[in-house]
């Protein structure tokens, strides 16, 4: 058990970001033991982890973070000093249709999982609890080029996007009150590689590969901010080791695009590496039922991370959006495998009326 110089217990490890985080841990840190706790919802896929999975210091424990008495055995049991917590609820759509979810793992898992470092970690020097968040909680910004700082005002919309902005809370509160050792990130939307097709990237590479309608909510005007999932996971690796406890970090790449106008660009590369006439999805574009309360805009400003830490995204936007559309079109069996069965259903029940 002493053989390692850290343990580190990565919740949600088999998500789309977790599963980017564990491989860049297991594979940079040979020294430190990764101890991937996830629940495997409809979203966790232990595929995403086929290359690490038998490397000596990752380990996978299945199971639920509002489960109290296993969360604070695996703390004793793998003796963990540090924790990147990711695994949450994730899709603003699925917490519409159903926030007590939402609440009861971002919220109460958030709040499980605190308690056991809190109880493991008394008198204990070197610990740190990591809690990944999003850009979400600060709620939506006018089209006026103002950006979302670590000190703009929480003002959340969605069911999800609350429950996100509570586990930030508790997680500040248990600095503040117990002298946890915390750290908090809020990064803007996510893309690449091994993200579940009901967000918008991978959703619509895989529609426009099958020739179905992609669905753009309301005018496809909403602004994001896309980061390419590795710099996330590289910006986590500095902050978990280099940040200062008790602080929050901005991530993102200044990289903002209307919705329509991502799509565009995605519709030219796919049919390009598909080997269609330009233009030939163009017609796909489908406008249905606008999301309710839809949030206008998002944008970051990462400053703090770039000054303070020395962060900044690798890749160009450009570059990162062809390397996904080439990732997902040569791994059509990834896809087939994760569209079978209950996404089929989701996928009914939310399009169906739009
Ligand atoms: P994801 O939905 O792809 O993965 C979530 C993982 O958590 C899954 O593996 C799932 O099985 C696991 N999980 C869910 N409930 C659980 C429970 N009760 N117990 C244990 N495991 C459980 O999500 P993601 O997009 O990888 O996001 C990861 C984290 O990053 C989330 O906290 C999210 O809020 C945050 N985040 C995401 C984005 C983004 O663009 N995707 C941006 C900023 C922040
Ligand atoms: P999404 O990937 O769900 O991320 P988030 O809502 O957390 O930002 O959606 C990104 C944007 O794309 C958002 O403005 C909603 C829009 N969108 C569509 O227009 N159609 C879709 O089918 C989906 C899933 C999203």
């Amino acid at each position: 058990m002493g053989e390692f110089k850290r343990n580190i217990l990565v919740t949600g490890g088999a998500g789309f970001i977790g599963s980017h985080v564990v491989r860049l841990f297991v594979t940079k840190y040979p020294d430190y033991r990764i101890i991937n706790f996830d629940a495997l919802t409809y979203a966790g896929n232990l595929e995403n982890l086929k290359d690490v999975e038998n490397c000596p210091n990752y380990v996978f424990v299945k199971g639920d973070i509002c489960d109290h008495a296993l969360v604070s055995g695996i703390f004793s049991e793998y003796q963990v000093d540090g924790v990147i917590h990711l695994a949450a609820e994730s899709h603003v759509d699925r917490s519409i249709e159903d926030p007590f979810t939402f609440a009861r793992t971002n919220v109460m898992g958030t709040l499980a999982l605190l308690h056991a470092a809190r109880s493991t970690w008394a008198g204990k020097q070197s610990c740190r609890f990591y809690h990944v968040s999003t850009d979400e909680v600060y709620g939506a910004l006018e089209m006026d080029g103002t950006f979302f700082t670590e000190d703009t005002r929480y003002d959340p919309h969605s069911p999800y996007s609350a429950s996100k902005a509570s586990s930030d809370h508790f997680v500040r509160a248990f600095h503040d009150t117990y002298g946890l050792p915390t750290v908090i990130s809020n990064c803007s939307n996510n893309y690449g590689p091994y993200q579940f097709p009901e967000k918008l990237i991978p959703l619509f590479i895989n529609n426009i590969r099958l020739g179905k309608p992609l669905p753009v909510y309301g005018k496809g005007e909403n602004v994001r901010d896309w980061l390419y999932v590795e710099d996330h996971a590289r910006a986590i690796d500095l902050i978990f080791h280099e940040g200062k406890d008790g602080e929050t970090y901005n991530i993102g790449g200044f990289n903002e695009w209307r919705n329509i106008d991502l799509i565009k660009v995605m519709i030219e590369a796919a049919d390009r590496l598909l080997g269609n006439p330009p233009g030939h999805s163009l017609g796909l574009i489908t406008y249905v039922k606008d999301r309710a309360g839809h949030d206008l805009r998002y944008a970051i400003d990462s400053r703090k991370l770039h000054e303070e830490l020395g962060w900044e995204p690798s890749l160009q936007f450009e570059e990162g959006i062809e390397k996904t559309i080439r990732w997902y079109l040569d791994n059509q069996e990834w896809m087939d495998r994760v569209t079978g069965g209950e996404y089929a259903d989701y996928y009914d029940k939310m399009y169906k009326n739009r």
